[in-house]
């Protein structure tokens, strides 16, 4: 039987028995297997384990990614198609905005699909050919149609209703590492809020809690480093030196959603992701422009002031740039939860922004193409409290 999803011609997942083929299960495929196996529902031949484990093999995974379309997304779709699983993609814009998405897998396994958040069957659409559901949406602002409200509590509670009442037994949400109901922050405020929905409604969801995530396309490094627009001044709250970051690559994050689906034991749990480094904001920012070779010259600017020129950037009804919420954001140092499994528990060795921060930094150089690596920049400083 064929179906039409986004356009796309595939064959409906039709119900047949999961089964195991002993010739096909390779211990790489194995734990693989522990996906589509635990589930009860009944799978499609397709999603059966087989191959070395390569892009043109079976993962076992079938995994919709509900907000793929984001910064994590990219990283998120492409280390489920190169290990050889079929993933569905609920998106709103345009379907022609993310092909770039479309060669992340071999042909067929990516398919798109336009989802309405607060359509509950269009959520129950996505998912109900699935055995892995990935809740990656977030918002840096609030929007006219949107608060953070919507973003950060009631969606991730229908998904997570949807994926419990399909049967599904693998669900991962996204929330952050600093979510606190007493934070000054109204986004961490509801990603708290967000955490506690989800787990009532889908106790065995596994909740991962990355600190602000930098790579290629972040709001992180990027921001401090286009603030060089300003005259390199870089306004931070007490010179940046009361606040400590310890950031996190968005590929080892990716890796950890990808290592946590697999695990069979991750189901239940909260994961604190985190770089293997703190640093003092002032340091990590003078790192940033030591990187992108421009001169730093920070000034410590009132939260109020702050709050008063970000303001006129959340005037921007798109997506805007700053906003008051995200200044306190920055300024939040980083919890540390000792009790908490990390990035090494899902094995995974956490990088250094030493090692990864080029890849975002060269194109602030002025020179970007001809000059080396990262020679001459000193490292962070980092502390340990
Ligand atoms: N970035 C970080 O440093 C960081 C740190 C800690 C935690 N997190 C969390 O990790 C998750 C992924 O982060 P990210 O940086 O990849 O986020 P992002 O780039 O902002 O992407 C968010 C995704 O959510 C979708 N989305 C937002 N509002 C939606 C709505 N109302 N209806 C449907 N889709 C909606 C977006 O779709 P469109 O493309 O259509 O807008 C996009 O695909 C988020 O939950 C975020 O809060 C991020």
């Amino acid at each position: 039987m064929r179906k039409q999803i986004g356009g796309l011609s595939c064959i409906v997942w039709s119900r047949i028995n999961c089964y195991c083929v002993s010739s096909l299960c390779s211990p790489a495929v194995l734990s693989a297997a522990s996906v589509s196996t635990v589930q009860q529902r009944k799978l499609h031949h397709a999603i059966i384990p087989k191959g070395k484990g390569g892009r043109s093999s079976s993962s076992g995974i079938a995994a919709t990614v509900f907000g793929a379309t984001g910064f994590l997304g990219r990283y998120v779709v492409n280390r489920l198609g190169r290990i050889g699983s079929q993933i569905v993609i609920p998106h709103r814009c345009d379907q022609y905005d993310i092909m770039y998405l479309k060669p992340m897998a071999d042909l067929g396994q990516i398919m798109f699909m336009e989802w309405d958040a607060r359509n509950k069957d269009s959520i129950r659409q996505a998912l109900e050919h699935s055995n892995v559901v990935i809740n990656l949406v977030g918002r840096e602002s609030e929007t006219r149609n949107y608060s953070f409200e919507d973003v950060f509590v009631t969606i991730p509670q229908q998904i997570a209703k949807a994926a419990r009442e399909a049967g599904i037994t693998k669900f991962v949400h996204m929330s952050h590492l600093n979510a606190d109901i007493r934070s000054q922050s109204k986004y961490l405020r509801n990603k708290a809020v967000g955490e506690t929905a989800v787990r009532d409604e889908f106790p065995d969801a596994i909740i991962l809690k990355p600190s602000e995530m930098y790579g290629r396309e972040d709001r992180f490094f990027n921001y401090y480093a286009n603030m060089r627009w300003f005259g390199n001044a870089i306004p931070l709250i007490a010179l940046g030196k009361k606040t400590v970051k310890q950031p996190v690559y968005v590929v080892d994050v990716a890796k950890a959603i990808i290592n946590a689906v697999r695990d069979p034991d991750a189901n239940g749990k909260t994961y604190a992701l985190v770089g293997p480094n703190r640093y003092l904001l002032h340091d990590l920012v003078e790192y940033i422009y030591a990187v992108a070779h421009r001169t730093f010259v920070p000034y410590p600017l009132p939260r109020p002031l702050y709050h008063l020129a970000a303001k006129v950037f959340a005037l921007n009804p798109f997506e805007p740039w700053t906003s008051p919420d995200k200044v306190d954001r920055f300024h939040i140092t980083d919890f540390k939860y000792p009790g908490l499994p990390g990035l090494e528990d899902l094995g995974i060795t956490p990088s250094t922004v030493e090692q990864k921060a080029i890849e975002i930094l060269r194109r602030h150089r002025r020179y970007r193409y001809l000059e080396a690596d990262l020679e001459d920049a000193k490292p962070a400083k980092t502390v340990n409290y």
